[in-house]
């Protein structure tokens, strides 16, 4: 073992593997200490299509795996050898994309004689705060928004009771980003530009609307489908108009209406539920609106806020490697060798059997 390891010896050396999307990431991970966190994206090769292709994503994968491995345990200063245990995200996601992140760490973990755990990629985001904030409160709710979910959970305990409370009802929040970016001709991944031109709009310049905020609607359910169509309606006339697109006022103004709502049902959440902190986690975590937002609702609404930082946000192996070392911890058992690869996985699922 070398001098560049940190975290105590007794706690298990994890090793973390994660292909749900378009970021092959692997992390290492001592108890709570975050030691490496290498990530290869494919995200310039889905760019020119608008959106991540899922053949295009399984194929990167397979290239940037074993180096990323490599990569993974150089920076973490460890041999292979040194592992005692392996965590792969078994889904949700694109299942031919985690169909290559389980399979090389069925590899790993069958030539090293060392357990795995199948893990639930919306827990491994959840639990990746612990990395940075410590252990996680008892009852906790974790507001999740990505590229490819928008979900409200309550998380007494990550490595076995995740209950839902809401979810979107059509697009996700990240997703809504992109395609708004996409007719705002900003680029992709659209959720950053969007967050970068929104700095010099006006967030009040247009008051598009707020999904499923009425009295009849349900609380903690999304719905963003609406507010796009919306955004993009509003450009159309415009430009039919010859009247010019004020990028920055669209984008403040869009992302206000996306923050405004998460943060509103996020904290209708916690006090329904009594918890006391609401972690927020996934890609859109890395909003700075957001982050600002849900730091001055929830200080005045006495609850407190846990966001790790946004590399930890997004896709990475730290958040997996996170998840196994939880699990170890608690003495929970591994997944059989033969578990499947599971695009729709539920929450409630957290190590696939
Ligand atoms: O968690 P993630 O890396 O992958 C998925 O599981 O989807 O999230 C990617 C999503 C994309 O839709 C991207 O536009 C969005 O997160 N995103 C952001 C920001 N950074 C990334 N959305 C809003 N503001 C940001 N700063
Ligand atoms: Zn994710």
């Amino acid at each position: 073992m070398t001098a560049t390891v940190s975290g105590s010896k007794n706690e298990p050396l994890v090793l973390g593997f994660e292909t749900s999307c378009d970021e092959t990431g692997v992390g290492v991970v001592r108890g709570h200490t975050l030691l490496a966190d290498a990530v290869a994206s494919s995200v310039d090769e889905h760019a020119r299509f608008g959106g991540v292709v899922p053949e295009v994503a399984s194929r990167a994968h397979l290239e940037a795996m074993v180096p990323t491995v490599r990569r993974a345990l150089d920076e973490a200063g460890v041999k292979l050898s040194d592992i005692d245990a392996i965590a792969v995200t078994a889904g949700p996601g694109l299942a031919g994309a985690l169909l290559v992140g389980v399979a090389a760490a069925k590899s790993y973990a069958l030539v090293l004689d060392k357990p795995i755990y199948g893990v639930n990629h919306l827990a491994a985001h959840i639990c990746v705060d612990q990395l940075e904030h410590g252990p996680l409160p008892e009852g906790c709710v974790a507001l999740l928004v990505s590229g490819g979910h928008s979900s409200l959970l309550f998380v007494p305990d990550v490595t076995q009771d995740i209950v839902p409370l809401g979810t979107t009802i059509d697009d996700a929040a990240g997703e809504a980003f992109d395609k708004v970016a996409r007719v705002l001709g900003l680029g992709f991944p659209g959720g950053p530009l969007i967050d970068k031109a929104a700095r010099e709009g006006d967030a009040a310049a247009i008051g598009f609307p707020r999904g499923l905020t009425g009295p009849r609607d349900a609380p903690l359910d999304f719905s963003f489908s609406g507010l796009k169509t919306s955004v993009a309606r509003w450009i159309e006339k415009r430009e039919r108009a010859g009247e010019h697109v004020p990028v920055a006022d669209v984008a403040a103004s869009f992302q206000e209406a996306v923050v405004d709502v998460l943060t509103r049902k996020a904290i209708r959440a916690c006090q329904d539920t009594g918890a006391d902190t609401l972690l927020i986690g996934g890609g859109v975590a890395a909003n700075s609106r957001l982050r600002v937002l849900a730091e001055e609702r929830c200080s005045a609404a006495g609850i407190r806020v846990r966001v790790p930082r946004p590399k930890l946000c997004t896709d990475n192996g730290a958040m997996v490697a996170a998840l196994g070392s939880e699990l170890v911890a608690r003495g929970r058992t591994p997944s059989a060798l033969d578990f499947p690869a599971d695009s729709s996985q539920p929450v409630v699922e957290v190590v696939a059997r």
